[in-house]
């Protein structure tokens, strides 16, 4: 594994890029106003209202997020639900065991009744979008204290999602645009009964796993099939037996058509957060502190989980999932500082910046506003820095002290609830069923060491900063002698626990180590950080409202969770000097990546065989190749993963998975010549359930589209 951290390394941008329009994720209601026009002339068949409607159906009916951190989509009037392998990999895990390994062969369903049902999971549609700008901020005087204004504006949000909900089975989700200049209300429809129907072997799904994560050219089938169940009203039911498919207001019908280069595209679902309006200063701070401190931490402890996990089977199994969430926002975090360097991102900021001060000079609301963001930004770093060592190193990669801070409650309480210790036998148990002493304890040696020698002193424990120079020893001794580091210590410990075993958890070292890391945080580092960026937002505020309203340009809302429409064309980029990307893979790929036996490109047999037929169903090109994976132009982010490519007429062509390495940065900066999407092929996807899984059925309730060659001539 470590081979693959050196080749990304080891791997250099030298190129540059202008940055274009074209970019944003927009939000649906506002498409007719906004982008209509654009659309159509990139391509785009259909009218605003066909995308997005309130009163009659629309694309958007057939938008889900799934379980709150994916997308997903509607692709069969039963209620059919695709979105990616990696979306669906903890519940597709949670039905495996050794005998029934349903990661490593897949699962497909062969009818309603062996679709297992997953609690917790949920697929929540858009009803309806409105402005509630006004009836949030008019209830705000100017006089307010921060904490009033806070008050205020939580007390108008929930009394108008009440009002908006009241009699109906709706929610009603309130969440602030442009730094809180404007308010839009969603109002929700969430389906608790979401059963999984289909997935490919990991070996489809995960091909290229971390090694081609953020990468193009990739081959990865990434896509796993669920189902909406619903009451007998086809309303939102808690899981029954007796609950029936879920008829959608629309599903999407599938393109066997294929896509060339400069085909309009569009890419709907629920980016997670993005940060288009940071200013030079806050650029600055990412490129050059943050991300490099965050990444040398997750690089370190990488090392050392491959170490461990090279040495043991069970400390790889154990491990294989925590790898890849550090693995991938590691490799994310690279990609973003090589693609700030190449845009330029700083300096094209700063030019931003002077157009600003030129577009308001004379206002003097305004006159100090890039000082007063500087000063902001110089007095934080510190505190973000401190922040990202707690949350990287203490909170979240030694997880004994993870799961010490698990009981600081249970310390503190006088009579402990059987709740409260039913939730930390659970939290033991998930707790240890991948944990590794050994690793644990050098990460914890690795990790201290730089916590404390990269820190300024007032964010380091004492008893850190005292055992300095035995570092490695004091933290063995730690891990030795605390009962955090062992299941069945720690088992018999809570088993009959009462309010006066706190004496026994307040004198173990871990604990206390645990304690005076949340001391500093509470202490030291959360409250002045929590102060500095709120002035931060509020400033940002300022900013955003008057460059909307003095600088001419489009500006769409930072992603946040809610639902957004992205344009794109189909596209190919060239990363580097020489090097030209085509737009699209093919099983060829495939072929080529194929290392039996290896972690991320081994293949089942039935699929290389079907691949040497070249037996393709109606599924290849007009040439004959597969299609795998396609890049597009949309600008898209973390959450949009499953979500639906739509070409002109509003049909499936694909599903999103991922971005580019180059294009990481567009969640700070977009730039059109190197921020790919990357999208599965949906004719790879109907190939997999079709071809290999032999799911015939499945393929029988979507609604596929093939024109024929006459029809295709016209268009
Ligand atoms: N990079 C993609 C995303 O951000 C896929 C991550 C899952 N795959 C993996 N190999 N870790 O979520
Ligand atoms: N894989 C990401 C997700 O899970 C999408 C990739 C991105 O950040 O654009 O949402």
């Amino acid at each position: 594994m470590m081979n693959r951290i050196i080749a990304v390394i080891a791997f250099t941008l030298i190129s540059f890029g202008t940055l274009t329009a074209k970019e944003g994720m927009w939000l649906p209601q506002l498409l007719k106003s906004l982008n209509e026009s654009e659309m159509k002339s990139m391509g785009l068949k259909l009218s605003a209202e066909d995308i997005y409607s309130v009163n009659n159906s629309s694309l958007k009916d057939a938008v889900i997020s799934f379980g709150g951190f994916c997308t997903g989509e509607m692709i069969s009037d039963q209620g059919l639900i695709l979105t990616n392998h990696h979306c669906g990999y903890g519940r597709i895990q949670s039905h495996s065991s050794v005998e029934n390994d349903y990661l490593t062969n897949g699962y497909w369903a062969n009818n309603h009744s062996e679709e297992f049902k997953n609690p917790g999971l949920t697929a929540t549609f858009i009803i309806r979008i409105e402005d509630v700008t006004d009836e949030i901020l008019n209830s705000i005087s100017a006089d307010l204290t921060k904490e009033e204004r806070e008050k205020a504006i939580k007390k108008a949000i929930d009394s108008t999602a009440k009002l908006a909900t009241e009699g109906t089975h709706y929610d009603a989700v309130i969440k602030p645009f442009y730094y809180g200049n404007e308010y839009y209300m969603f109002i929700t429809e969430t389906f608790k009964d979401v059963r999984l129907v289909g997935a490919p072997p990991s070996s489809i799904g995960k091909f290229g796993g971390d090694t081609d994560n953020w990468m193009w050219p990739r081959h990865t089938g990434d896509f796993s099939l669920f189902r909406i169940y619903a009451d007998k009203d086809n309303k939102p039911a808690e899981y029954s037996e007796d609950n029936v498919p879920f008829k959608p207001r629309h599903h999407f019908p599938i393109s066997l058509n294929g896509i060339k280069k400069g085909d309009f595209t569009m890419v709907y679902g629920f980016p997670g957060r993005t940060q288009e309006y940071l200013t030079s200063y806050a650029i600055q701070q990412i490129k050059e502190v943050i991300n490099p401190r965050r990444i040398d931490i997750r690089e370190k402890a990488l090392e050392v989980m491959d170490k461990h996990m090279d040495a043991s089977d069970e400390v790889r199994i154990k491990y294989a999932s925590k790898y890849a969430s550090i693995a991938n926002y590691w490799k994310k975090w690279l990609g973003e500082n090589r693609g700030l360097e190449k845009a330029n991102a700083i300096s094209m900021k700063k030019e931003q910046e002077d157009l600003f001060v030129k577009a308001t000079a004379g206002k003097p609301k305004y006159d100090n506003l890039m000082n007063e963001f500087e000063k902001r930004y110089t007095a934080i770093e510190d505190y973000e820095q401190a922040r990202s060592y707690f949350i990287e190193i203490p909170y979240r990669k030694v997880e004994a002290i993870g799961l010490a801070s698990a009981f600081r409650d249970l310390v503190k309480s006088e009579e402990p609830t059987e709740e409260q210790l039913e939730k930390l036998k659970k939290r033991i148990e998930t707790h240890f069923k991948d944990y590794d002493y050994a690793t644990d304890m050098e990460l914890a040696q690795v990790l201290f060491k730089k916590y404390q020698t990269e820190l300024p002193e007032q964010f380091v424990p004492k008893s850190l900063k005292s055992n300095q120079s035995k570092l490695d020893s004091y933290v063995k001794e730690m891990h030795d002698e605390s009962i955090f580091t062992k299941r069945k210590d720690i088992e018999e410990f809570i088993a009959d626990y009462s309010a006066k075993d706190a004496k026994k958890i307040e004198k173990d070292p871990i604990f206390q180590l645990t304690l005076a890391f949340w001391d500093i945080y509470d202490n030291q580092i959360r409250p002045e950080y929590g102060r500095l960026s709120d002035e931060i937002d509020s400033l940002s505020k300022i900013y955003v409202a008057a460059l909307r309203e003095f600088v001419p340009g489009r500006y769409y809302p930072d992603a946040n969770s809610t639902l957004r429409l992205a344009y794109g064309k189909v596209d190919n980029y060239e990363p580097r000097d020489a090097v030209n990307y085509e737009f699209f893979t093919t099983t060829e790929g495939i072929i080529e990546k194929y290392d039996p036996g290896s972690d991320d490109f081994d293949l089942p047999d039935n699929l290389i065989q079907l691949i040497e037929n070249e037996d393709y169903g109606q599924y290849a090109d007009e040439n004959g190749h597969m299609p795998v994976c396609f890049t597009a132009s949309n600008h898209t982010t973390g959450g949009n993963s499953g979500s639906p490519v739509i070409n002109a007429n509003g049909e499936l062509i694909g599903l999103n998975f991922d971005r580019n390495w180059e294009g990481t940065m567009s969640d700070i900066t977009y730039d059109i010549n190197q921020c790919r999407n990357i999208s599965v092929d949906v004719r790879y996807v109907l190939f997999i359930v079709d071809k290999f899984a032999g799911a015939t059925h499945l393929i029988e309730e979507m609604t596929l589209v093939k024109n024929t060659a006459e029809e295709k001539k016209g268009e």
